[in-house]
């Protein structure tokens, strides 16, 4: 595993032991990963599923996840409980009690009701459901964090020098929100900076264009030099650049020729995409192509920590998820 502050993620996790969700019980990756917390005491998982269906799983996977808590949902005790708050949360998207009992059988909606019920401190999902079906039941039952105006995603890309120390970037938005307003890229970059402190990035934030200060012009452009105002008015004190293109936010030479004197520009760390279908491939690209590992997408500015996987994942990512998932439920 890369070593990227996940030692003192786990000193702090070793100093108030945490609980996770993981909504694919029988999942193989889910449950390599729990046999590996279970090895330890710092976080213990929580897997959702019939006990028998999870333990027989376990055993032809050739894992041992003794000692994990196995709920089902259909034999939930507290499930009127939890049925009668999803409709008080929901009443006014009409939700009622079929609605809910139905929406309860399924494993994101139950482990989402776990996390807001207190059942739970951290939720991980998304082995085999979609990201969009792990994050939605968040962004409904769970919400936005006060003082945020909605959530985005950050992706933590690490990559092994030859010098020892690794590389880390943090790149955003990537996961969450398709057609982004100025002002919630501007958000997302502000966030992506301070998620990227915790892994041990000192940030300097560029927002991305395929226009450097005004090269090209296009509404898609005009987005991105408002988000950078937006940015610099919400984080005075953080070093922004915008709207620069990949090359002039990487590349001192070619900074030097199209962003002169910028202390950005040229070393960025921290990448804000105008939106999902740029993010989503760029990361990709770094990861497939550039030899990063990539952890996320980090929700940010959900009101609790869940997370969502990337369904191509394995067991060891889904070890470091879990870790960062509920290490990240300290910080707030
Ligand atoms: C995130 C996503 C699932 C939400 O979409 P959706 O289900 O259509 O959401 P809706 O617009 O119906 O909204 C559902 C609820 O979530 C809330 N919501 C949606 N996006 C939100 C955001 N970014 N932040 C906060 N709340 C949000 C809505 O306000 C709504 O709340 P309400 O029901 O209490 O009124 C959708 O934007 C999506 O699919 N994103 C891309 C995911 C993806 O495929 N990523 C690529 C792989 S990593």
């Amino acid at each position: 595993m890369a070593n990227f502050g996940f030692g003192s993620m786990i000193e702090k996790l070793k100093k108030s032991p945490k609980t996770i969700v993981f909504t694919e019980g029988t999942d193989p990756r889910i449950l390599e990963a729990s046999s590996r917390l279970l090895a330890s005491t710092f976080l213990t998982p929580i897997l959702i599923g019939k006990p028998d269906d999870v333990m027989s799983a376990a055993e032809e996977a050739g894992y041992n996840v003794r000692g994990a808590r196995i709920i089902d949902p259909d034999n939930y005790e507290d499930i009127d409980k939890m049925v009668d708050m999803l409709v008080e949360l929901r009443k006014d998207k009409g939700m009622d009690e079929a609605k809910a009992r139905g929406l309860l059988k399924q494993a994101n909606y139950f482990g989402t009701m776990l996390v807001k019920m207190g059942v739970a401190d951290s939720l991980l999902g998304g082995a085999t459901y979609s990201t969009a079906d792990t994050v939605r039941p968040a962004l409904q039952i769970i919400k936005t964090k006060p003082g945020y105006k909605s959530v985005s995603s950050c992706f933590i890309l690490v990559r092994a020098s030859a010098s020892g120390d690794n590389e880390v970037l943090a790149f955003g938005d990537c996961a969450i929100n398709i057609h982004p307003s100025a002002e919630e890229i501007a958000e997302t970059g502000i966030y992506c900076a301070e998620c990227g402190r915790i892994f041990g990035i000192d940030p300097k934030v560029a927002f991305l264009s395929f226009s450097t200060h005004g090269s090209a012009k296009d509404p898609d452009v005009d987005k991105m030099i408002e988000a950078t105002k937006i940015a610099r008015e919400m984080a005075p004190n953080l070093a922004i650049e915008g709207e620069l293109q990949f090359d002039a936010a990487v590349s001192p030479a070619v900074a030097r020729t199209k962003c002169p004197g910028s202390e950005v520009a040229g070393h960025a760390n921290v990448f804000v995409f105008p939106d999902i279908n740029a993010g989503n491939i760029g990361y990709k690209i770094a990861q497939r192509l550039g030899q990063f590992s990539a952890y996320g997408p980090i929700l940010l500015g959900l009101n609790a920590p869940i997370n969502d996987l990337s369904r191509g994942c394995n067991g060891m990512e889904v070890y470091s998820m879990a870790i960062i998932t509920a290490a990240l439920a300290e910080e707030d």
